[in-house]
């Protein structure tokens, strides 16, 4: 595991270039957000019209893509890395090289605004709640999952998980990580009424990977770990929601 965060500052974005190789290894660093991308992707309908637009905010490499097959959007990425997006373009993805805070697409183009683990990655979240509600059209869905602000999250993201050999040291800088009931109060600003649910990993099959993990044993597809829903938002957290008309 290259730790990137050991040379640059926490939550640098160049450290998505330095672990390039990782995105779409399904066992490496990156593993956890092909599980949460899953579990964003069952909260996204099937496309309600021909041509519906997805757009996937801080889209990284691409790793919603593969769980929308078949759902019927044209799937639009917009991301800070270069780097990523060249691998979410394979996959893909329309990509638009810029900042999820000054998005150059039209008021109301999309069906469906995704933003899975990007708000505590910026510095201003409530700008990317902003564009995220500005993008959506009336009856549009909002998708988006990421960290809380508690003591815990900060415990078990960052003092726990970057300690265990498959998450890269420094990625997350957790004075940027997200209250949960100030991110509702921001997207109901912004004409979205947002649910929310905490999210962790099914212990079963977690113990089972870093087993396989520590034994250098790749997990067999079907055997990957699930993000299950849990009581406690404290930690992860998925929100959901329309924008009104
Ligand atoms: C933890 S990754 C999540 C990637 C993807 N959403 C996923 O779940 O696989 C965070 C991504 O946000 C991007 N990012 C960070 N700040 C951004 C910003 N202000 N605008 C656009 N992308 C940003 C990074 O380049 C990185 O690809």
């Amino acid at each position: 595991m290259r730790d990137a965060g050991l040379s640059l500052p926490r939550n640098d974005p160049r450290q998505y270039d330095d672990l390039a190789g990782e995105w779409w290894r399904p066992d490496g660093a990156f593993a956890m957000l092909h599980w949460l991308a899953q579990a964003r992707a069952a909260l996204v309908p099937p496309a309600a019209r021909p041509g519906a637009l997805l757009v996937d905010l801080g889209c990284g490499a691409g790793l919603l893509a593969p769980h929308l097959a078949g759902k019927g959007y044209r799937h639009v990425g917009v991301d800070l890395t270069r780097s990523a997006l060249t691998q979410a373009a394979r996959h893909g993805v329309t990509v638009l090289n810029g900042d999820a805070t000054a998005v150059p697409l039209a008021d109301g183009c999309a069906d469906v605004v995704a933003a899975g683990e990007l708000l505590e990655h910026v510095p201003d979240w409530r700008a990317v709640v902003a564009q995220a509600c500005r993008l959506l059209r009336p009856g549009g869905l909002l998708v988006l999952d990421t960290l809380n602000d508690t003591a815990l999250s900060r415990l078990v993201a960052v003092r726990i998980a970057e300690r265990l050999p498959t998450v890269p040291r420094g990625i997350h800088d957790p004075r940027l990580f997200v209250d949960d009931q100030q991110l509702r109060t921001e997207c109901a600003r912004h004409g979205v009424d947002l649910r929310i649910r905490g999210l962790r990993p099914g212990v079963p099959g977690l113990l089972r990977w870093l087993v396989r993990q520590a034994r250098g044993v790749t997990t067999p597809a079907g055997e990957r770990p699930r993000i299950v829903p849990t009581r406690s938002t404290a930690v992860l957290y998925q929100g959901w929601g329309v924008r009104g008309g």
